[in-house]
């Protein structure tokens, strides 16, 4: 990571985990446990419907409140979905779009994914946008183009003003939920051509101010070796984000890294 440049953000996916008791019993472990200096962004995206709840429980914090998925649509009959400003006007202030479990299970595609950065970014969200290969896709060697396919699709017509509020997440879809984290090399080699990709898109100024993220397994055994190259600045933490004793030591990686 470059922290001259760019924020570092660890950002935990909650995915469909935890009731609103359960979050606050999270909420009041993790802030007895939380340096009060801030060496990174903090963020947890937790299920919508504890989204509320979870910013009161971390009101008192620094730790931000993420939604995991959101419609496209201002409003209008969509049933069972939430609207961009509906998150907005909660105090929400990041959203995951285009995680490979909304692609593989609820047909997300590139273009629904695009659609959404743009209406997440027109209601003032941060989108955290996931890109990431299969392992079939690896073995055939098209990682960087498929990566930079998705990349492209996701940022396509975003201007070069809001996509400094956008950040990547590079997940290969063999390492997600797995316990099979893909090396540092490899990861930093990934993350490297999406700020490539971003600096052809937009120029080096921006491509340097984007934060890039890694996520698949991380852990507090393997953050500080994954966050240690230069182009990767945080995780999205799936399992480890659930229980703060695992999340923590994450934290700390990423504390420690100072280049
Ligand atoms: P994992 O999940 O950390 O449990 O592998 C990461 C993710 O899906 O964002």
């Amino acid at each position: 990571m470059n922290r001259r440049y760019r924020k570092t953000i660890i950002a935990g996916n909650w995915k469909m985990n935890k009731t609103l008791s359960e979050t606050r019993a999270f909420a009041d472990a993790f802030k007895a446990i939380l340096p009060k200096v801030k060496t990174c962004d903090v963020v947890l995206c937790v299920p919508s419907v504890n989204l509320q709840g979870a910013i009161r429980a971390f009101k008192d914090c620094r730790v931000s409140v993420g939604a995991q998925n959101v419609h496209y649509e201002a409003s209008g009959a969509y049933t069972g979905e939430v609207s961009p400003a509906m998150l907005s006007d909660l105090g929400v202030k990041y959203v995951i779009i285009g995680h490979s479990e909304r692609r593989q299970y609820y047909n997300e595609t590139d273009f629904t994914v695009n659609k959404k950065v743009h209406a997440a970014l027109a209601a003032g969200l941060r989108p955290i946008v996931c890109v990431g290969e299969s392992l079939e896709q690896r073995e055939l060697g098209v990682t960087m183009e498929l990566v930079e396919y998705q990349v492209k699709a996701a940022l396509s017509g975003v201007t070069a003003e809001n996509v400094r509020r956008v950040t990547v997440a590079y997940e290969p879809l063999w390492a997600i939920g797995t316990g099979k984290t893909a090396t540092a090399e490899q990861a930093g080699e990934v993350c490297s051509h999406i700020r490539a990709v971003i600096r052809g898109l937009y120029g080096a100024r921006v491509a340097r101010s984007i934060t890039i993220q890694y996520g698949g397994s991380m852990n507090g055994s393997n953050a500080a070796e994954l966050l240690a190259q230069p182009d990767i600045d945080g995780g999205l933490i799936g399992g480890a984000s659930l229980d703060p004793e695992k999340l923590l030591p994450i934290i700390e990686a990423a504390g420690q890294e100072q280049t």
